[in-house]
């Protein structure tokens, strides 16, 4: 029998336990691995079921502030909301614990890393990328790719061989949680013409349930990360589990998104990311305030080019290691507070400062204090319209028609 060690990323649940006495059938020695990065699991009771189903060790890691410090703040950062709806939770989970994972694998002297992602999702793309990306020598075995069951087969697996069938078992949904959001996919939710029963949500209020009076909450930046909730300097985690609590209790954070995945699937998917929405949002309204036209136009390409990166598994790469670096340095003057309110599940922001703002009220006002130089705009407007001008003069009849047809529709609009 050979003894080759497998590091298993293992969630409770019951594609990763029937994973494990599958892989030990194989002849794998399986360590399981469950990284912590906010689910709010019992911890214990996973790592108790990996070792009663078989697994020659369990370990359960704390990955919440690096998820947070590493992955979730430079995203923020870049603005990134793939396919302009989806704050990215768990594509930007997955690398963390990929390499997690490939430093337990390191110490444990393992050959291989597994998962349980199915061969239809976006996830099992991120482990595989991540693992190539960082140990290009290690195998990935993704059992759930290979041994061609079904829900009900895998049920009748694990009756058949002992193993706990876990009582999450009973939502009919699929799920996958972090501190950046709440993904819910399956059940009445594959059909995209239904709406989302209540009991989808867990974190967000309906907002018929919301209270009556609009809530506040002043979000303090420095160069980009989020530092202070209503002037209090907080910690990274408590800073994101508190906006999470306002924000659901607002019914902030809902999000029904039809999105593409990587491998040419459209795909149904809720979630709740209440700390997340409220954060892009802070953080729009902040570099609003603060990048100069140019850098805010250009930076809008490089947030769609950095989510469709993590959405599509590659955290680590080249590309994503450099528009890291060009996303740092725009983000030297970000600083500052912006308030946001949220009432009955919607929130907007009605409050944005920073000691480095561009927005500067002697040249905005149309009242009082006026330092603008109004006689200077004739002359830029003669040179900025001087290329119109000339194709008028020279090329007049093409404007001619544009007017004759503009006005012809016109008149058979308005008759
Ligand atoms: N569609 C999302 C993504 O690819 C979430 C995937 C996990 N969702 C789930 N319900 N298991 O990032």
């Amino acid at each position: 029998m050979s003894t080759r060690k497998v590091v298993l990323a293992y969630s409770g649940g019951l594609d990763t336990s029937v994973a494990i006495r599958w892989l030990k059938d194989k002849g794998w020695d399986v360590v399981a691995f469950t990284v912590d990065l906010g689910e709010k699991k019992d911890l214990d009771a996973i790592q108790a079921r990996a070792l009663k189903t078989g697994a020659s060790a369990a370990y359960v890691a704390d990955g919440r502030a690096p998820f947070l410090e590493l992955f979730v703040w430079p995203s923020l950062q870049a603005g990134a909301v793939y396919e302009k709806e989806y704050p990215l939770a768990t594509a930007l989970g997955r690398p963390l614990i990929a390499a997690m994972m490939v430093e337990i694998a390191r110490r444990e002297g393992a050959t291989a890393i597994a998962h349980g992602c199915t061969g239809k999702g976006n996830d099992q793309v991120r482990f595989d990328v991540t693992t190539a990306a960082l140990a290009p020598d290690l195998q990935v075995v993704a059992p759930v790719r290979e041994w061609d069951m079904n829900r009900d087969d895998e049920i009748e697996y694990a009756r058949k061989h002992g193993i706990e069938v876990p009582a999450t078992l009973r939502s009919p949904y699929s799920t996958d949680e972090n501190l950046w959001g709440r993904s819910i996919e399956a059940g009445v939710l594959e059909d995209p013409w239904a709406e989302p029963p209540a009991d989808v949500y867990a974190w967000t209020r309906d907002p018929r349930q919301c209270p009556d009076e609009p809530a506040y909450v002043e979000i303090g930046f420095k160069q980009g990360r989020p530092v202070s909730l209503d002037g209090k300097a907080t910690a990274a985690l408590d800073l994101v589990t508190t906006l999470n609590r306002l924000g659901g209790d607002n019914g902030v954070g809902r999000i029904d998104h039809l999105e593409n995945r990587l491998i040419g699937i459209k795909s149904r998917e809720i979630y709740e990311a209440p700390a997340a929405v409220l954060l892009l949002q802070a953080h729009q309204a902040l570099e609003d305030i603060t990048l100069p036209k140019e850098v805010a136009r250009f930076k809008d390409l490089v947030a769609q080019q950095w989510a469709q990166m993590v959405y599509d598994g590659l955290w680590f790469s080249p590309l994503r290691d450099a528009l890291n670096a060009f996303v740092t340095e725009t983000q030297t003057h970000v600083t500052g507070d912006v308030r946001i309110k949220l009432f009955k599940g919607s929130s907007h922001v009605v409050g944005r400062k920073g000691p480095q703002q561009l927005y500067q009220l002697a040249l905005a006002t149309y009242g009082q204090g006026d330092a603008f130089d109004q006689s200077a705009a004739a002359g830029f407007i003669k040179l900025w319209g001087m290329g119109v001008r000339t194709t008028s003069q020279v090329q007049g009849q093409l404007h001619a028609r544009d007017l004759g047809n503009l006005l012809s529709e016109v008149k058979r609009l308005t008759s």
